[in-house]
């Protein structure tokens, strides 16, 4: 087994810091050995993993593609033009800043291209899913700009559009913000472009989780409505630990001198060009089949998951991604977490609308990677809601967990 599945630097790993190695083995095992059900996650391909392990590493790359404030740019500048074309084409994007270290840095340079410190914003509340970016006071955004949340509906765990529309005539926002880390339907765009233009705000779309779908073609695109579009490359999409911007050709500019000079400094050339491959290979056939079955797998469980007596936000999902209330099984989703978590099915606690105690939050990008389907998507559901209950030991689900993922190596020899 290699360290980092770009063989011809995990030798010289192993070799020269077998200190180091020994902890990349282990999380590898970690990774293959336990069910890996965090909605955000995702196995990236080798190619992916070999790009992040290149040359391009060593490279400084302040600038653009051909206005570089340094020199030896000459291939980085492809790679990054690259990225840059297949990502616009993937998306039907008129321009791509694939420069953002992260979502947070995509949102950040995003407000920076359209906003002013104390400009009012609105988004999603935190309690309802929204992303620290989006107002909370421990972020730079809370503090710079004056955000007003929307909520769910208390009922259905719908977006309240009729709040939306109110809360934006009542506060004429400069930007609406919609995009979520926990909200499983489809987002409504053109309801939101509808209320931008109605109040005359920028509307931008965080779309870090359902861009991977929108990719694949299974789910709807933001791109032709939002003024600006912020994504991840890290979770559905498959790609490297890192974010996006697209946008219309009219705030190219102004995005771009968002991310550099304005908040980041030099590109991370080798995270650009496994980018750029993550984009390759989101673009095929395989990429769009692995996209539809992964919202399959997250209706399964969903499904499975209601049957066995967990409360699932909205009813079910569109989506990756699954929220789900234990407290019909007698615990929350702290301590549900944490007998998952013993059990070797490793997910996160999200809030839930309307409720004091935190829920469970799960996404399937991960175990479809592996191949998994609906069959190990009901099976799932039982085992979870069986050790959450408290009727399968740890001891006992840590072995079906070891049985069901060795059938699915995420990195096969
Ligand atoms: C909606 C949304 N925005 C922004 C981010 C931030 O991404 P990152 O952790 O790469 O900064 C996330 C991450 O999960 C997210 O879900």
């Amino acid at each position: 087994m290699s360290v980092t599945h770009a063989p011809q630097t995990a030798d010289v790993l192993a070799r020269q810091d077998p200190e180091l190695a020994e902890i990349l083995l282990g999380e590898l095992d970690r990774q293959s050995s336990t069910l890996q059900l965090i909605a955000a996650e995702n196995f990236c391909s080798p190619a992916v993993l070999a790009a992040l392990g290149s040359s391009l590493a060593n490279k400084y790359a302040e600038g653009y593609p051909g206005a570089r404030h340094h020199g030896g740019c000459e291939l980085v500048d492809v790679a990054e033009r690259l990225a840059v074309e297949r990502a616009k084409s993937l998306f039907g994007a008129e321009h791509a800043n694939v420069q953002s270290h992260s979502g947070s840095s995509a949102v950040l340079a995003a407000y920076a291209a359209l906003l002013r410190p104390g400009d009012t914003v609105l988004a999603l509340g935190l309690p309802y899913g929204g992303h620290l970016t989006h107002g909370s006071p421990a972020n730079f955004s809370g503090r710079w700009f004056d955000f007003v949340p929307y909520g769910v509906d208390a009922e259905t765990g719908i977006i309240d559009h009729d709040q939306v529309r109110t809360l934006a005539r009542a506060h004429r926002p400069k930007a609406i913000v919609c995009g979520s880390i926990a909200y499983p339907r489809h987002i409504d765009y053109a309801f939101f472009r509808e209320v931008a233009d109605e109040v005359g705000a920028y509307l931008i779309a965080d779309a870090a989780h359902p861009i991977g779908l929108v990719a694949g073609g299974a789910a709807p695109s933001p791109v032709p409505y939002a003024d600006v579009v912020c994504a991840t490359t890290h979770k559905v999409l498959r790609g490297p630990r890192g974010g996006m911007i697209l946008c219309g050709s009219e705030l190219a500019e102004r995005v771009d001198r968002a991310v550099f000079p304005f908040t980041q400094g030099g590109a991370q050339m080798h995270t650009i060009a496994a980018k750029a491959v993550a984009f390759g290979e989101a673009a095929t056939p395989a990429f769009a089949a692995y996209a539809h079955q992964v919202v399959a797998n997250a209706r399964v469980l969903a499904a499975a998951l209601a049957d066995e007596g967990l409360v699932v936000t909205t009813g079910g999902t569109d989506t990756h991604l699954v929220t789900a209330d234990p407290a019909l099984l007698g615990v929350d989703g702290r301590t549900a977490r944490g007998r998952l978590a013993a059990a070797g099915m490793v997910l996160d606690c999200c809030a839930l609308p309307h409720a004091d105690l935190r829920g469970l939050r799960l996404g399937t990008a991960a175990v479809t990677t592996q191949g998994m389907a609906e069959k190990e998507m009901a099976g799932i559901a039982a085992l979870l809601a069986g050790v959450v209950r408290g009727e399968v030991e740890s001891a006992r689900a840590r072995e079906e967990v070891r049985d069901l993922v060795g059938g699915f190596p995420p990195y096969p020899a």
